[in-house]
């Protein structure tokens, strides 16, 4: 069986050149030559958080954006409207496989499509530069090829369901501390090689409808103005011919702004765009054909999502429908990366199973921020097992609990949220999940606006199910008044932070405000009564706040004993180990790599208790493992999404193996080579230039954990040869387990001698592709190497330079794995 290899190849995006693009330009021309200088500079901001104006007289419907990337959440940020959750970017990565990441992005325009969005805010094509990158599970890899390869393969598929991406954020956004005013300091070198590289690929390889400029300062300019990397590099140098749009609130400058590239300003109201923009043109600081560029780029995109009348959209059949919670499942079990497998410990062989852990029974499925999207249903680990497993073959123990704070009003709770005016008559209602408001621009309850809205209530039942005292918050700022059973424990207001994040109110720390006991099953009533007010300067309108929970705390070494006692009882223990929402999320980097709590006392304790144990990892982002030589088994199940527990069973009992190959290198942060995220005087020097990743870890001679590109499967593979033609390589791998599987061959590059210099790293992801075969089968991988990977950036000429010479291709399953090898001169 054969399979070519990677490459970002095009299959969407109607480009300007074709014949329906000739007509589509025609159109937008018809459209912007009847549209006077106000309704133009409308165009350009948000009217609320998540859309532009419409304008009736052109035959313009509004256009509508949403986040991204594992889900669509739609215009309304709540549990109220439910999302298909897939994995995380980094799981979506670790598949390894573009058609994948293709039919992802497609399942997302279906969804895009049932919620009315025109445009998705996403993917997320930052790199991995250092762990503690508090949006890393958000991200695809360390690598900037596997990074273009799965972007361009996602926006292809997006796009092919006539939905436009904002690939973002662009540039150099890998750390989330001071993010609205680092000043990244990037060489060129570096920037190209690494940080742009995604965005060039995707850009040549799926035609994105969008981009997002990014809040950070690059080399002393502010993204969103930044119009050497805007306008002479994305649309000058690579052809870009999308729509520019601000992360939210990211421009800040109406002039710099539009003359640095900058098309759409979101959110609005409140912008640089809009009024202010109309003001700079009638006062001459802008021409109204300076605008016109960005209103022709806003028109252009309307008319491919189909929002422009008389303009044939980019995709005019409505593509064929697509199984959501089964592409869930089958991408989470494709990216799961079996990192240790010690005496065949996996797939379980029939017998009881110990699961413990506290993210078993409460499935960690995603990363915090605004990637979050709340499905409509979670395949914790626990339903997964025990749907898969024989009636009492699994017995479950918390074990250990990372959640160190309160988390939403989820489990127990039954709340909707009232509105009522300054007289206190309720106004609206509507129901509040799991104890969440973020209302955002005009996604008001009905019969509510801004200006009649006082109060918001959350009020309902908690039902316990555990005895003991319980912890009741408050998460956003404001005036809060909490009553839990009849007594008012808090009734006071919570102040933003000095110099906070301008998004406190969705991503801050949730703040305890009572304890109360409570009995296990006895329902008690709880309300949370918050003052609307708007935030001095709010770029938009918007409710946000939440109520808060945390069960009692029980004594962490009682858990813990209590587990072992199940772990010795069982034929296997599966700990399921967690971050927390509170650890990977946005707005905050990590400190640290540690799973929270008391995690790796538990392992450490079931693993002595029986020496049969599998590690669950749920984490968007590596973390430290450091009892992984003292287990059986340790399986890298990401933030797997809504199925992830359904896809745990698959793999665990060996209904499927295990797809994921690592995708950025995992290692303790002691070791790590790129790890500084914290600016110092409002500077982040990126002065490792080219070695990030797997680049640096070489360059520094340091073993991590697990390196790039690790991962085992349930059978064993022999390379056999590697022929390269030209710059084709064909590797012939033979399956010598004993059942089919697939296999992820990976083709480094490294240069030799002369072409070494200057200094480059060792070795480099030239290609990939995936191969199935069935056990004594062989199959061959084809894989082409892109002339980029022979080219270094010339800083003094700054231009692309092709190093000849010679060049190791190195055939392999991992980096460190390398089984075969070839010589190409070029
Ligand atoms: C994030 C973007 C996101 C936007 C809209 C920003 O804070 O950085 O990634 O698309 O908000 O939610």
């Amino acid at each position: 069986m054969a399979a070519t290899g990677t490459g970002p190849g095009s299959d969407t995006g109607a480009t300007t050149r074709t014949a329906a693009g000739t007509a589509v330009e025609a159109v937008v021309e018809r459209a912007l030559g009847r549209l006077g200088p106000d309704a133009k500079t409308r165009l350009l901001a948000g009217q609320d958080a998540w859309s532009l104006p419409a304008l009736p007289e052109i035959g313009l419907r509004s256009l509508v954006m949403s986040d991204g990337p594992v889900g669509v959440r739609g215009v309304r940020w709540t549990a109220d409207d439910p999302s298909i959750a897939l994995p995380s970017p980094t799981a979506l990565a670790a598949a390894w496989d573009p058609g994948l990441a293709h039919r992802a992005g497609a399942l997302l325009a279906q969804e895009a499509r049932r919620k009315g969005v025109h445009v998705l805010l996403a993917p997320t094509v930052n790199l991995h530069r250092s762990p503690l990158g508090g949006r890393h599970f958000e991200a695809y890899s360390e690598d900037p090829y596997l990074t273009g390869v799965i972007g361009a393969a996602y926006v292809n598929g997006v796009q092919s369901g006539g939905v436009g991406t904002t690939v973002k954020h662009f540039v150099a956004n890998d750390a989330e501390t001071d993010r609205f005013t680092v000043d990244n300091r990037v060489g060129e070198r570096a920037l190209r090689e690494l940080y742009l590289a995604p965005f060039e690929a995707i850009v040549a390889g799926a035609r994105p409808w969008g981009v997002m400029t990014a809040y950070n300062t690059v080399n002393g300019t502010t993204m969103t103005e930044h119009h050497h990397l805007v306008n002479e590099v994305l649309r000058g140098e690579w052809g870009f011919d999308g729509v520019n749009v601000s992360d939210w609130s990211a421009a800040r400058d109406t002039v710099r702004a539009l003359r640095g590239g900058l098309d759409v300003a979101m959110p609005g109201p409140r912008t640089v765009y809009g009024e202010a923009l109309a003001t700079a043109v009638r006062d001459g600081r802008l021409t109204e054909t300076e605008v016109d560029e960005a209103v022709r780029r806003v028109l252009r995109l309307a008319a491919r999502v189909g929002v422009l009348e008389g303009a044939e959209p980019a995709v005019t059949e409505p593509p064929a429908p697509i199984d959501g919670e089964a592409l869930a499942r089958e991408l989470a079990r494709r990216s799961f990366v079996l990192l240790r497998n010690e005496h065949d410990a996996l797939p379980l062989e029939p017998g009881s199973v110990a699961l413990v852990g506290a993210a078993a029974r409460d499935a960690r499925i995603l990363g915090g921020g605004s990637a979050t999207v709340f499905p409509a249903r979670v395949v914790s680990p626990l339903d997964g097992l025990t749907a898969a497993l024989p009636e009492g073959a699994v017995r479950y123990a918390v074990g250990a609990d990372p959640a160190t704070e309160l988390a939403f009003a989820d489990q127990g709770f039954s709340l909707r949220a009232v509105c009522r005016d300054a007289r206190g008559t309720v106004i609206g209602t509507r129901s509040a999940p799991n104890g969440q408001i973020q209302w955002m621009g005009s996604d008001l309850p009905e019969g509510v606006t801004p200006d009649t809205l006082h109060t918001v209530e959350l009020t309902g039942t908690f039902t316990p199910r555990e005895s003991g005292p319980h912890t009741f918050g408050t998460k956003g700022t404001g005036a809060f008044t909490l009553t839990v059973a009849g007594t008012t424990y808090y009734d006071d207001v919570q102040r933003p932070a000095e110099d906070g994040d301008p998004f406190e109110a969705f991503f801050g720390s949730p703040q305890p405000r009572a304890r109360v006991e409570l009995t296990a099953g006895e329902p008690v009533e709880v309300r949370l009564a918050h003052v609307f007010a708007l935030p001095d300067g709010a770029p938009f309108k918007a409710v946000a706040f939440a109520l808060v929970h945390q069960e009692p705390v029980r004594d962490p070494e009682e858990l813990i004993a209590e587990a072992v006692e199940a772990a010795r009882a069982a034929d296997t223990a599966v700990v399921v180990v967690a971050t927390t929402e509170r650890v990977e999320s946005e707005g905050y980097d990590r400190k640290d790599l540690r799973l929270p709590g008391r995690q790796d006392d538990l392992v450490r304790a079931v693993a002595a208790a029986n020496p049969n144990t599998v590690v669950v990892v749920n984490a968007g982002s590596p973390v430290e493992m450091p009892w992984r030589e003292e287990v059986a088994a340790v399986l890298l199940g990401w933030f797997p999404g809504q199925e992830g527990g359904a896809a745990l069973a698959d793999v665990l009992t060996g209904a499927h193996e295990p797809g994921g190959r690592l995708p950025t290198t995992w290692g303790s942060l002691a070791d790590a080579p790129v790890t500084e995220v914290v600016p110092t005087d409002g500077a982040l020097a990126y002065r490792e230039g080219v070695f990030i990743g797997y680049r640096a870890w070489e360059k520094e001679n340091r073993t991590p954990a697990y390196p790039f590109g690790h991962g085992l499967g349930y059978t064993a593979w022999t390379y056999e040869c590697a022929d390269v033609t030209g710059t084709t390589v064909r590797v012939r791998v033979r399956n010598s387990g004993g059942r089919a599987g697939r296999e992820v061959v990976q083709v480094y590059l490294a240069p030799v001698g002369t072409a070494a210099t200057p200094e480059r790293p060792a070795r480099q992801l030239a290609g990939f592709a995936v191969v199935e075969a069935g056990p004594g089968e062989s199959a061959e991988a084809v894989v082409e190497i892109p002339g980029r990977a022979f080219e270094v950036w010339d800083e003094a000429d700054r231009r692309w330079s092709f190093v000849k010479g010679s060049y190791e291709i190195q055939a392999g399953r991992s980096i460190a794995d390398r089984r075969i090898t070839a010589t190409i001169t070029v």
